[in-house]
């Protein structure tokens, strides 16, 4: 079953199974949350719906009541229709910048400096209490910035770089990079993403309950890099965006450890950044022939 206040894009793979029942509805909504819940038992909810950065700075007030709002209405709803195991779609936006190395969930401070990362870390801490006072299985995944093929990011990512940089490439298109040319993240492949959210929502037990997962850090150098290696003529520049340049810069050392995730979960991701990018552009070749 999936809620999503806009339906899902049509003819864009992979489709939703056609057993999947769609509803169409706003986390902000209580009812509404609460009466998709109630349809039928569920065995996990894995809460994906929000705002990302650009779209928190614009709009703090709309990001407050869907990304905190929203998460307290489906916390609730669980626990009131007994759902056992809640998995929060969180992000490696709640660290701030300068801080030590290697990143670890339960060591390294959460102090961030966006409305993004602020949210975020309200919405885990209130899933936190939820497990404490109420018993709810709460699992929360810091997600790295998230690659993938035909990403839309509708509220605005800061780092639609690293998906674009290789999709465009592989597409034969000039590509305008919106970063600093010093920029670079921990980044997540789509299937290592998936993969982590279903290991997550299935474990038999999350005994720390926050967990990173990522597919390994890039720069802005090193996925020219590969993406010039595929394809030697790929029209990339830097058209740097005001606002995304410094942002883009505050994360390009972080050594974000996994070991969580491997030692209680099992998973590890199932691609390195080459593999990553050369399957990234196969499906993006294959979505535009
Ligand atoms: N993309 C990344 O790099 C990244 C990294 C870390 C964590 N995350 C988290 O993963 C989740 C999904 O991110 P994404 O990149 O797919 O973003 P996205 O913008 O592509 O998708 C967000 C989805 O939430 C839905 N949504 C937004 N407001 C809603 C509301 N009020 N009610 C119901 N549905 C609503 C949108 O319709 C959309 O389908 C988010 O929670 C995000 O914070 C993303």
């Amino acid at each position: 079953m999936v809620l999503d206040q806009q339906a899902p894009p049509s003819g864009m793979p992979p489709e939703l199974p056609a057993s999947a029942t769609v509803i169409s509805g706003d986390v902000t909504d209580r009812q509404r949350v609460l009466d998709a819940l109630s349809l039928k038992p569920l065995s996990a909810v894995i809460h994906l719906a929000g705002l990302v950065t650009m779209g928190c700075e614009r709009n703090p007030d709309l990001a407050m009541r869907v990304n905190l709002g929203g998460t307290a209405n489906l916390l609730e709803a669980a626990r009131q229709v007994g759902v056992s195991t809640f998995v929060f779609a969180s992000t490696i936006s709640v660290y701030g910048p300068n801080v030590q190395q290697p990143m670890v969930e339960w060591i390294t401070p959460a102090e961030p400096l966006t409305w993004y990362g602020q949210s975020k870390i309200m919405a885990e801490q209130l899933g936190l209490y939820y497990q404490r006072r109420w018993g709810l299985d709460f699992r929360a995944a810091r997600l790295a910035a998230i690659v993938g093929p035909s990403r839309i990011a509708g509220s605005g990512s800061a780092t639609m770089y690293t998906s674009l940089i290789l999709e465009n490439a592989a597409l034969g298109k000039a590509y305008a990079i919106d970063v600093d040319p010093r920029a670079g993240t921990p980044v997540l492949y789509a299937r290592d993403a998936a993969r982590a959210l279903l290991a997550l929502a299935t474990a038999p037990a999350a005994p720390r309950r926050i967990y990173h997962f990522s597919t390994g850090l890039v720069t802005v150098d090193e996925l020219m890099r590969i993406a010039r290696s595929r394809v030697p003529d790929a029209q990339l520049s830097f058209n740097t965006d005001p606002q995304l340049g410094p942002v883009s810069v505050i994360s390009r050392d972080w050594d974000l450890s996994i070991e969580a995730a491997q030692q209680d979960l099992g998973w590890r991701p199932a691609f390195t950044v080459e593999s990553m990018a050369d399957d990234l552009m196969a499906i993006a070749r294959e979505q535009h022939r």
